[in-house]
Parts: C-alpha cells; structure tokens; sequence
C-alpha cells in the first residue's frame, strides 16, 4: 500500500499508483451514480436506503443493515460490520444453474460465493443500489431500494440469459434475522435464540411469506421476507440452511445440492429467510424477473396490503420512478453550474445527498458508529448541524428533528447530549443521556464537588442557529410561539415544564451568559465540539466564544424580525462583553487559544508542547465576528501556515504523543489521527466560511478543493474511503499513512462543507429580508450560474465576474430592475432573473 512506505520507496510507490488511477470505479454524472468495477474496495464501502423510519445501510457487496426508527431498538437483519469483506453480512442472493453434474451457484454480489465474474458493477445511486454482474451466461441485475414511506424494502432480481442455449435457474435470496435489540444479538447467546422465531405461512397458490419475531414482539412487530413469485420451498433456521450442523458454510451451503430448500421453521435459534425460487428454463435472450420484500408491521394482516402492493412488478416500477422523482426535485433546491467540474458534481448531487444522509442518521448508523446500545441516539449537536444542511430542501422534516431536539434540552437552558428516537415516541421518560460525560461521574475535585460537568458547553447553542436557519428559510415566525416541553427525566412529557420555541432560544443564551470562566468566556462543560478534550470543570473554550457570540447574533437577527429592538440591545450587549473578553485574553501573538483550563493554563498556545495550535479558534472567530482587523487576518494565515496539508486542515499540531489523562480523550489517539493532529473535517468548511468573510476566495476554494472526496477518485489507495462522500476524518501528517480517510457518511462535514460551497463561496443564502446574493470565489472564474428554490420562488441567478476578483457585488439586478443590496426580494412564486456583476 502507497501509504505504508518508507519514504526511501516512495518514489515506486507513486508510480503504482498512476498505473492503477480510477481503478475502482467513475462517476457517471449524467445518472447521478458512481459505479464500482470492482468489488475489491480497499475497506467497505456502503450506501444508504430509506429514511431512519425504515431502512439502513447496503454496502457494495450486497450486506444490508436494516432498521425501523432506531438502530438499538429495531434492529431487523443481523449485519456485522466487523466481518471481512469476504463474509456473508446480513443477505445475499444465491442464483443456481444446473449442469450436467448438479448445480454451479454463484452470487451477483460476489460475496460470499466469491465466484469470478466476467463483469461486475455496482451502482451507488440515490437511496439505491443496483448490481449487474456476469457470470455463467447468465446477466443478473439486482436493485435494492425502499418505495418512498413505506416500511418494505425491495429486492428487484432480473435474471437474462445470454447464451445460445436455454438455460435452468433457480434464485435463492436469503436475510439472516438481528434480536431487535441490536446490542442483546451479541451479547446475549441465551435469551436470544430462545425468543427468535421464524414461520412460513404458505397460502394458496404457492406464494408464501415468512414471519419473524423476538417472541415479546409476536403481537407488535413481526418482521416478514416474501416474493412476488411462487416459491419452491424455504428455509428459516440458518443450521439446516448451511447444513451438516453448520460445517456448510455461507460461502457453499450444502442445501443448495438439493433441488428443494427443506421448509424448515424456527422456534429457537438463527433466524434466516432462504427463499428458493425456481425461475425455470430461461431461453435464449429471456428475461426472468422477481422482487422479494422484506418489511415490519404490527402484524402479518397489516402487512397484507403492502404485500399485495409490491407483488406487483408495476408498482415496483412505480416506486422506483417516485423514488427518483423525490430526489429531483429535492436536488432542484440549489443546482449550480461553475467553471469547476467536480465541484459542481459534489455541489448538485453527492453532497446534498450526504446530507439527506446525516439528516436521517445523526451518528447513529454506519459501518463506524454502529448503532448499538442507547449511549448513542441522535446527538444534540450532531443534527441540530446536520439539519442546517437540509433546510433549503425540506425545512418541514428538519424542523420536526429540530422539535425533537428541543424537547431534550433541560429547564436549565443545557442541553441533554442524545436521544434514543424509539424511546422519545414511546414517552418512556428515560429518552435522553448525558452522552460520555458520563464517563467521568464520581470523580470529585480537591473540595469533594464533582470535577467534570454532566453537560457539554455547545450543545444548546447549536440549535438557535438551527431554528435561525429554518426562520430564515420559511419566514415562519409563527414557529417561536409553538409551545415545547423540557426535559425532565423520568416524567412523562405531558408532566414537564414547557416553554415556547422563543423561551428555549433564550434560556440555550443564558445559560451561556451564566455560566461564564474567570476570563469572562464559556465555560468548556464537559467539552466543547472537539469532545475529545476533557479537562475539569472551570475550563473555557475559544469555541464555544465563538459560537455562543454566532448564537447572539442570530438571536440579535430573529429579535429584530419581531420588532423586539430591547431584546436586541440586551443581545448586543452580551455579544459585545463576550468579544472584549475574548479579545482580552485569548490572543496569543500570532493566533488564538483554545482553552483556558480552570487555574487559567492556556492550550492552543506557542508556549505549549502539543497542541500549540487549533484550528476552530480561528475560524470561529472569524465566523462570528469577535475577531477582526489583523487579527483576524494573522489567526488565519497561522492556521494556513502550521495546520494546512495537501488533503486538507489538521485540526491541531503536533499531536500529544501518549495518553495524558489532564486532557483526556484527545490523547487516546496516536499524533495524526482524529482529534490529536488529524484532518478532522468538519472544521475545514469552518476554515473556508472565514476566508470567505475575509474575502479571500482564492484560499477559501482551495480549502474547499483539497478535500473534495471526488478529486480523490484517481488516489484511492491512499485515501480508501468512498469517494462519492465525505468522510469524518483524514489521517493527518504526522502520521505514517497520511491521506487515508476513514468513518465516511456520517460526519458535521456534509452539513458544513455544502452550506460552505453554497451559501459562501456561491454565497446565495436566506435571511429574514430576501435572499442574499454575495458570492466569495476564486478570482479567475469568469462568473457561474446558481437556481436556488426560496419562499415557493425559483431564482435564476447569473454571477459575471469581470474584473476577476473574488468578492464584492457592484451591481444586481433582480427581473431587470436594479437593487440596492445584495439582497434578492421575497416574491413567493414564480421564476425570477438575478444577475450580478462582482467588482
Ligand atoms: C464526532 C462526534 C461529534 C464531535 C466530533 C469532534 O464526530 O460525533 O459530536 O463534535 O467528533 O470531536
């Protein structure tokens, strides 16, 4: 691997790499997919289906983790992300052909049969996958997508043959069950096989659909696998289905020699649904198609209808078109087109995608952050960031979330840190925890008070940027009136103390505001964004400065949109206390400290061994406006000069190089890796957003181009992660594999890195006055094109550049008529022409 050698070998290593360029697979812009060649991923690589309602993940050889509501809690199929990529995850299709001696079987996603096929893509597209393989004559061509709300996942299996000859096949399908409680699956051997339980309900015509359960969940929740086909015979227990008491593998069942699977149920044990279906003799140039469902409902009556639906191949197809009407139009929300060609395939397609993603997902679920036990939930900070990303398409759902987020943060005005989905619609009183913090209860200070907070100084401060976004976005101001309940653990929702949209703004301001170090700034909690860096309680954080000075001004914008100009005068006053404070203590000489601890150390300063620099104080201040003049300028070009790299911003250097338990968690990793000096990504869209206030385009571009996972399609085996998505994190210099990403989909980058590109670089973005049109871009694009979709408007924007300079408007004119600002007029409807000339 380029990435393992020596830096004497170097040199041979890059040439392997130019040799092997693309290798795993391109993007096809035009259908909005990229497609793999090769199942030979350098790690796993997935794709996501449905919504967190019902769906999950898919990987490229044909694993699927499926879940309804909540990955811990209802979990369906029993995928192990830690199994090679060679081993059966979850499910897989076995296609049979008979010859002369028995039978050949392969699988058309390679795994786990592990057969040669003469050709082999998959095809990650938007909220599907679809392979196409060949092998044995035979063109198989499988999609796997979830209609658009339902609870059913389908399987469409179109097998051709290619040959002279007709040919005899059958098509086995198998899932392999999960206890619904995900954790229970792989920590509990007894209770768990003695509750699972599989039936086959065969009914007339030789259809038959085959029920699951944990047996508690008999009369609520049963899961069931069928076909639109007739089928031969099943198998429910995966013993009798692998044969020999499980010396048949995945890889060869031994049921497979014979013609007919053996209908075995399951009252006990490993729950799999085997369905063998015989497609028959398929002639020359035929076609044999079936669709198999899995799906939950309360029962097996309520899930006739859906049965019923999908067993028709029309409806299928329907679904499948509505499928792909649901994204154009959601992608219709912002299409732009710059001189840039992979920034716009990022910008119209994958990203927006990607965010869809996180918005379903927070950090719940993925082939990194596993899903299981409710430690983990939608996080506070996590989504109420990620919905930003979504709020131009469907500010409706992420409110919803929003509403959601809202009802865990405490009367205090902080912020529970997760919420279990399942258990917030049960009402069982016990849906939020304190996140890691946790971790640290009991440990007590010199006076015997405890010394870590149980809350996190950033959590609550998020969602008035959040609610802002969505105020901005809809002119809904109704929405602060709405009443919304606190968290009390342990009462019932109807019990808590409610308070208006409004009032959880507020008190998320004043617990800030109360809650203030010795310096006169934040209080770090438990810790700030970077949750790896724990010091006790008394500790200030640059960042949360500068987010809590961001909050402010938002709050300061939705306070003048009321017409509440002595709210406004009391939010300036705390912004502008915050900013002298800051500006009084937290500059370094050549940057911005990160943290004050509570003797009032300073982290993030030259004086430091480690960590002598971060990136977020920097860009954070910037953002919000506290830092300004040259300080602002030096913080900056600092961060250019000791944090950036080829493949992106470290997010500190040097890295601490051992555990050190003052600070906690950031020290767990080695130099370059996460936290400790890597490329976390997240904060890169922060580095651009600055540059752009500052005006520097150019940088702020290059910032944005250097970590695009699409430009990094031809450098895969040194970066390995999906290249059609942004991953959470990139090793960083100092470590012996730099470049390499890891835990991809699931990170605050999506979010950032397209509100970044869309609303600063292309810098067109909702404000309670119109839309603001005042792009930051790099100085030799001639100018671009942007739609954007605001208030049941269409805004056709054209930007010329001809003076080549990266920001400033000096003129705009809106359907032929000059304005004033930078400021596009709300009309509501229609489609309105926008040119802007920069200069
Ligand atoms: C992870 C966490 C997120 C945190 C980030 C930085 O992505 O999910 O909450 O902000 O790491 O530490």
């Amino acid at each position: 691997m380029a990435t393992k050698q020596t830096k004497k070998s170097a040199p041979k290593a890059k040439k392997v790499a130019a040799k092997t360029a693309a290798k795993y697979g391109y993007f096809d812009d035009a259908k909005k997919e990229y497609v793999l060649t090769t199942p030979a991923t350098p790690i796993k690589w997935c794709n996501y289906v449905g919504t967190l309602n019902f769906g999950g993940i898919v990987d490229t050889t044909g694993g699927t983790l499926i879940c309804k509501g909540d990955p811990a809690l209802n979990r369906i199929t029993k995928y192990i992300a830690q199994m090679p990529c060679s081993d059966f995850k979850a499910s897989t299709i076995y296609i049979r052909v008979k010859n002369a001696k028995g039978y050949t079987v392969f699988s058309p996603f390679v795994v786990p049969t592990l057969t040669k096929m003469k050709k082999w893509e998959c095809h990650v597209g938007l909220s599907y996958m679809r392979w196409i393989a060949e092998c044995e004559g035979l063109r198989t061509q499988v999609t796997i997508f979830v209609p658009t709300g339902s609870n059913t996942l389908l399987q469409d299996i179109q097998v051709t043959n290619l040959d002279k000859a007709s040919k005899e096949v059958d098509i086995i399908p198998v899932y392999e069950f999960s206890h619904f409680e995900a954790e229970k699956q792989l920590t509990n051997a007894d209770w768990v096989p003695q509750t699972m339980t599989l039936k086959g309900h065969w009914e007339k015509d030789g259809h038959v659909v085959l029920e699951q359960y944990a047996y508690m969940k008999r009369d609520f929740a049963v899961n069931y696998v069928t076909a639109n086909c007739k089928v031969g015979s099943f198998d429910g227990d995966r013993r009798v289905f692998l044969g020999a008491n499980e010396m048949g593998s995945w890889a060869a069942p031994l049921s497979l020699a014979n013609k007919e699977l053996s209908n075995s149920e399951c009252d006990r044990g490993d729950n799999i649904a085997a369905l063998m279906i015989h497609a028959g003799k398929i002639a020359a140039g035929k076609t044999f198609r079936t669709c198999t469902q899995l799906g939950q409902e309360q029962s097996l009556k309520v899930a006739s209808k859906a049965i019923a639906k999908y067993r028709d191949l029309k409806n299928v197809d329907k679904a499948f078109d509505e499928l792909a009407k649901f994204w154009e139009k959601y992608l219709s929300t912002i299409q732009v087109q710059t001189p840039d060609a992979a920034f716009n395939s990022m910008v119209n397609v994958h990203n927006p995608r990607q965010c869809h993603t996180t918005k379903n997902w927070s950090r719940y679920l993925s082939l990194y952050q596993l899903g299981y036990g409710t430690s983990r939930g939608i996080g506070y900070r996590d989504s109420s960031q990620d919905l930003m990303g979504v709020m131009s398409h469907m500010p409706e759902e992420a409110l919803e979330l929003a509403l959601n987020l809202l009802s865990v943060q405490r009367p205090e005005g902080n912020a529970m840190h997760q919420y279990a989905p399942l258990a917030l619609a049960e009402d069982n009183g016990n849906e939020a925890n304190a996140g890691d913090s946790r971790e640290k209860k009991g440990v007590l200070d010199e006076n015997g008070n405890p010394a870590y907070a149980d809350w996190y100084g950033d959590d609550h401060l998020w969602i008035v940027l959040t609610i802002a976004n969505y105020l901005k976005e809809t002119g809904n101001m109704d929405l602060l009136k709405k009443e919304v309940p606190f968290y009390e653990a342990g009462k019932k929702r109807a019990q808590r103390e409610k308070g208006t949209v409004l009032e959880h703004l507020k008190r998320s301001l004043n617990f800030t505001r109360t809650h203030l170090g010795k310096h006169g700034l934040p209080l770090l909690g438990f810790a700030d964004w970077n949750d790896c860096m724990n010091l006790p309680l008394g500790a200030e954080s640059s960042f949360n400065t500068g987010l809590y000075a961001k909050a402010l001004l938002e709050m300061m914008d939705i306070c003048e949109a009321l017409g509440d100009t002595k709210s406004v005068e009391m939010y300036k006053g705390w912004y502008e206390d915050v900013k002298k404070a800051f500006n009084d203590c937290a500059w370094d000489g050549k940057w911005w400290v990160r943290w004050f601890d509570k003797q009032g150390n300073a982290y993030g300063t030259n004086k430091a061994k480690y960590g002598k620099i971060y990136c977020n104080s920097q860009s954070w201040s910037v953002i919000s406006g506290i830092a300004t003049g040259d300080r602002a300028v030096m913080g900056m070009d600092s961060l250019n000069k000791l944090l950036n790299t080829a493949n992106g911003v470290k997010s500190s250097t040097p890295g601490y190089r051992g555990f050190d338990p003052n600070v906690g968690g950031i020290s767990t990793y080695p130099p370059g890796a996460k936290e400790n000096g890597g490329i976390f990504l997240h904060t890169n869209p922060w580095v651009m957003i600055a540059e752009t206030i500052l005006g520097r385009g150019d940088k702020a571009f290059q910032y944005y181009s250097q970590i695009n996972p699409a430009a990094k399609n031809t450098k895969l085996d040194e970066f390995e992660s999906e290249p059609y998505c942004y991953p959470q994190n990139i090793l960083g210099d100092e470590h012996k594999q730099f470049g390499m990403g890891r835990n991809a989909w699931l990170s605050g980058t999506s979010s950032w890195t397209y509100q970044a590109a869309t609303q600063f670089i292309i810098g067109v973005r909702a404000s309670f006055k119109g839309l603001i049109i005042n792009p930051c871009i790099p100085s030799k694009w001639d100018g671009f094109k942007v739609t954007r979709k605001f208030r049941g408007a269409t805004y056709e924007i054209e930007v010329k550049n001809p003076k080549h300079v990266c920001k400033g408007v000096a003129e705009m004119i809106v359907d032929g008529k000059k304005i004033d600002a930078d400021v596009a007029p709300i009309f509501t409807k229609g489609v309105h022409k926008v040119v802007v000339t920069l200069g």
